[in-house]
């Protein structure tokens, strides 16, 4: 059985390791971050990720996964895996973080090893890192995008097809009999690492496009005074090619750590080679005006309901469901834009899967409210947000409802109450969503 080791114990290669250790001798998981790994090794996961924290820790209680910032463990490793961040700064790549943990990598890496490259990055930088690193080295090396959500990690990593890309064919071919053994999932070789690249760039540009696109229907449906989900659900009914129209939904607005960068791989190297993209520039536009568009219509709902110092809850601040995300979280800019508005007497945020930490590193401690407290306190609030749709507000959702005054107000910026709740709702209180 070969030894893998982990570059990189973020979101991603915390749920790659645990979900390989399940069929691996000894997982080495390397990480810069020293406190990131003295947690670790204190059974402390920072991810609130569906499955993934328990089985996590317990793999590192049995030791089969070993975590260290300690790159000499690649020398015992036969199969490297790279997840390490590939960051923007002002809408440019920044792989100064690929660069130098591959170039820790290379130090230590044997013959005949194979390095799988998880981390998005713009197209041929496979091709570079091995010019660079590893052409005199011996080494397989592939691209292997990393196509799985936040939110439901470890089951789609068990599930999704693979990509791999080699450098070569018996980089490739390596790799697929890796994966095999690791994962029943179909694998799709593609003829090189360049071609492998762009799968990933492209299923994110398309993700980004198609929810900016279901955001300008929530937009026109918002004004029109129509449910864009029953709009939506129809118009996806429609077989185009060898598949359906999929709009997807609108939101509050899209953030995390790859929606909101990825698209901007494409532009900036399209540029390098003379080309101007304009998706990924509209894409990024339209989702990013939607904090704002929620705050207009919400503006106008106070405005009509004539509300003056009200008491505000935003349940949800993670970046999407079921995640404790809160990376680039739109929600964040929302509250930016009422926190100050006259109307507002007090605003409380609530997430039970966001630490309390990132809250507060945003927000005073006055505005932030544990979840728990909430459903047991007599509090009652004006306006109650459902910025996402966690498992945790669907199974107290009653409890909730209790919470909001006679009169007052839900807003539905991710969570998506059905036709039937919403008719029961508004029986009671006043109703507003991107959207419906
Ligand atoms: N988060 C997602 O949903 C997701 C999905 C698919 C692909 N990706 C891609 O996967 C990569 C990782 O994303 P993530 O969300 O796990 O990021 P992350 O920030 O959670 O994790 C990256 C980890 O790499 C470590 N690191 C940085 N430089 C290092 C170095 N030189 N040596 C060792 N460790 C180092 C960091 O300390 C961190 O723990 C990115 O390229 C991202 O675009 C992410």
């Amino acid at each position: 059985m070969k030894k893998v080791a982990i570059v990189g114990l973020g979101h991603i290669g915390s749920a790659i390791a645990t979900v390989l250790s399940l069929k691996s001798k000894t997982i080495y998981g390397i990480d810069n971050n020293t406190k990131h790994i003295e947690n670790l090794n204190n059974f402390q996961c920072p991810f609130q990720e569906p499955y993934l924290k328990n089985a996590l820790i317990s793999q590192i209680k049995k030791k089969k996964i070993l975590c260290s910032n300690d790159f000499s463990s690649v020398s015992k490793s036969q199969v490297i895996i790279n997840t390490v961040g590939t960051p923007i700064q002002n809408n440019k790549v920044n792989l100064s973080y690929l660069y130098s943990s591959m170039q820790k990598i290379s130090k230590y890496v044997k013959k005949n090893s194979l390095i799988i490259i998880k981390s998005t990055v713009p197209p041929n930088t496979t091709q570079e890192i091995y010019n660079k690193f590893f052409k005199r080295k011996k080494v397989l090396l592939c691209f292997s995008p990393e196509r799985i959500a936040e939110g439901n990690m470890i089951k789609e990593f068990k599930k999704l097809p693979i990509i791999i890309g080699g450098i070569d064919k018996k980089s490739a071919d390596t790799a697929e009999s890796f994966f095999k053994k690791h994962l029943k999932v179909k694998i799709i070789k593609t003829n090189n690492s360049t071609e492998a690249e762009l799968i990933k760039l492209f299923d994110n540009l398309w993700i980004d496009l198609n929810i900016s696109l279901g955001n300008e229907v929530g937009k026109i449906c918002n004004n029109l005074n129509v449910n864009a989900l029953d709009v939506i659900k129809a118009a996806n009914t429609l077989k185009k090619g060898s598949s359906y129209v999929n709009i997807l939904t609108p939101s509050v607005g899209v953030g995390g750590y790859c929606l909101t960068k990825d698209p901007w791989f494409l532009s900036e190297f399209a540029k390098k080679i003379n080309l101007e993209m304009h998706t990924p520039k509209i894409s990024r536009k339209i989702n990013e005006s939607m904090p704002k568009f929620l705050f207009s219509i919400f503006k106008n709902k106070i405005q009509e309901l004539k509300y003056k110092n009200i008491n505000i809850l935003i349940l949800g601040y993670s970046f999407k469901s079921n995640t404790g995300d809160t990376r680039f979280t739109p929600v964040e800019k929302f509250i930016n834009l009422i926190r100050k508005e006259k109307f507002v007497n007090q605003l409380f945020i609530s997430d039970p899967l966001v630490k309390t930490s990132d809250i507060l590193s945003k927000f005073s401690k006055t505005n932030f409210k544990n979840f728990k407290e909430i459903l047991k306190k007599r509090n009652k609030y004006d306006v109650i947000f459902f910025m996402n749709g966690h498992h945790e507000f669907k199974k107290n959702l009653n409890k909730i409802m209790k919470k909001i005054n006679r009169k007052g107000l839900i807003v539905d910026g991710r969570y998506y109450f059905s036709k039937e709740q919403i008719k029961r709702i508004k029986k009671s209180y006043s109703f507003l969503g991107v959207g419906w």
